[in-house]
């Protein structure tokens, strides 16, 4: 039965349906994900599609680690009962021309740096939100601007300020937006406090061990008393007198709207968030921690 079939007869019966989206290379911090979504819901669809839209390098999306076998056992053994692994084909059976914008959310740091990032991310989960129709979603905080946007881009669906799309030629609406929640989850660490990712998989042993550094330098830089600049400052000094690693930004921001902030009243919520090259390769890197 196809995935439509079993998701309209859950429905029927009033079941509930989790949805964890994935590009695969399945570790811990996703297990964690399914674990809650298995634990809410009575039906947990675990999506992996390495979505090329995302890419905007495609060396990064080469390198990028492919583990299906590996992957299932994983999720059979976190409890979910649907894997929903669709070729690049069934997912963009023609070119998806929508486009998204949320500035200045979608625009900084990340968005930035990686053009075009943020709308293939839109793409893929508002796609995969049409066809699983969940109730809730599942969002590990580690990319914790990819959550600020998805939120953006659900909200635009509620306020029908995007038009429906037609996919594998049925008309599709936004009926999903009214009914899903997307629910963050707090990132995952190994014991050295180094943020669990797929990427990690790629690091040698040596950028390994010095990897958990960028955490542990935002960690200490909370107890130093500084202002907002001097803390980024010694943030980025300190990371960067390691050698292997190299910041690309610290960027100390709204935990809401991701604006930049320059001082510790300026907003409710602070979130220091860093992207970090890590070795020869290099490998790049993301984490954040909050300030308050
Ligand atoms: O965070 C990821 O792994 C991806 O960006 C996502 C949400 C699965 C969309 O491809």
């Amino acid at each position: 039965m196809e995935l439509g079939g079993i998701l309209d007869i859950a429905s029927n019966h009033g079941k509930t349906v989790g949805l964890v989206p994935t590009m695969g290379a399945l570790h811990e911090g996703h297990a964690s994900l399914i674990r809650r979504s298995v634990s809410e819901n009575d039906i947990t669809v675990v999506s992996i599609f390495l979505n090329p839209t995302q890419f905007n390098d495609p060396k990064d999306l080469e390198r990028y680690p492919r583990t299906l076998e590996s992957d299932c056992k994983i999720l059979e053994e976190c409890g979910a009962q649907i894997a929903f692994a669709p070729s690049v084909k069934e997912i963009y059976p023609n070119a998806d021309t929508r486009h998204f914008s949320f500035p200045p959310t979608d625009e900084v740091m990340e968005g930035a740096r990686r053009p075009g990032h943020f709308n293939g991310v839109c793409q893929i989960v508002s796609e995969l939100f049409m066809l699983v129709q969940p109730n809730r979603a599942y969002f590990g905080e580690k990319d914790y601007q990819q959550i600020a946007v998805i939120k953006q881009m659900v909200n635009a669906y509620k306020n029908e300020t995007i038009p429906s799309i037609m996919i594998s030629g049925r008309e599709v609406n936004s009926d999903w937006a009214r009914i899903i929640r997307i629910v963050p989850c707090p990132v995952i660490r190994e014991e050295s406090g180094l943020a669990m990712s797929s990427r990690n998989a790629l690091l040698a042993p040596e950028e390994k061990a010095i990897a958990p550094i960028i955490y542990q330098v935002m960690q200490c830089s909370k107890k130093l008393g500084l202002s907002v600049d001097k803390t980024r400052q010694w943030v980025v000094d300190a990371i960067n007198a390691v050698e292997g690693l190299e910041v690309e930004y610290y960027s100390i921001v709204d935990g809401d709207t991701l604006a930049d902030v320059h001082s510790w009243d300026e907003a409710e919520s602070i979130v220091g968030c860093i992207t970090v090259y890590c070795g020869k390769t290099p490998i790049r890197l993301i984490d954040h921690t909050r300030y308050k």
